[in-house]
């Protein structure tokens, strides 16, 4: 059985997230990586990161249209390994909350949390409303693992694409996968002694 990964990009800001992973775990040739992108998502991805969605697509081994509500990944007869929300906004957030499947995104991390496998939102707004708040903790009590995307600072980033690095080498951590996120991630030590 191959190690299958769900990846899904909605429509918060940080579409680098989702692209970086997808590269990283296009690394590993054992691996199947299963790709949906919402509209929203595809809008980010072409504001931020000044691509076309197909060019994300092409990085996954198989990608679904976010209505493709027959896929494989919408059945928990399909065995993954987990996914990814990758960023994921509050509008997938509150919809997984609260068990609604009206896309391929949602029906697919309902059906992650159903199987009572590794589900992981990169979920990402600022300010927090008391809504988004009770969404996470909802997500939370189901097994789900919300990750906002918050940059470390301990680790001396010296780019942009450095922070986005260590926090899909952290995300790669919680799916068992560590390995793949070795040169992404410069791990915490201790301080230096003098
Ligand atoms: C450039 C841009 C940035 C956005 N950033 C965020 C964000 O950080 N968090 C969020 O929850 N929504 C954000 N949104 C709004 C979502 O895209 C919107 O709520 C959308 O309906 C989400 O749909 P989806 O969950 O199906 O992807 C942003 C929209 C745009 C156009």
């Amino acid at each position: 059985m191959p190690r299958r990964i769900i990846i899904a990009i909605t429509g918060a800001t940080g579409a680098v997230y989702g692209l970086r992973l997808l590269q990283v775990l296009a690394a590993d040739p054992a691996l199947e990586t299963h790709l949906v992108i919402t509209p929203a998502g595809a809008a980010t991805i072409r504001q931020e990161l000044r691509m076309e969605p197909a060019e994300l697509k092409a990085l996954a081994t198989i990608s679904y249209g976010h209505r493709e509500i027959g896929a494989p990944i919408a059945s928990g007869s399909f065995a993954t390994d987990g996914m990814v929300i990758a960023p994921c906004s509050m509008n997938t957030l509150a919809a997984v909350a609260h068990g609604l499947s009206a896309n391929l995104v949602t029906r697919a991390a309902d059906v992650t949390l159903k199987e009572r496998r590794r589900l992981i939102l990169l979920a990402r707004e600022t300010p927090l409303t008391l809504a988004h708040l009770r969404n996470m903790a909802a997500v939370t009590e189901m097994g789900g693992l919300v990750a906002p995307p918050a940059p470390a600072f301990y680790n001396a980033p010296a780019s942009i694409s450095e922070m986005v690095d260590h926090t899909v080498g952290r995300t790669l951590d919680q799916l068992g996968l560590a390995e793949l996120g070795a040169g992404l991630v410069r791990r915490w030590a201790g301080f230096e002694r003098s």
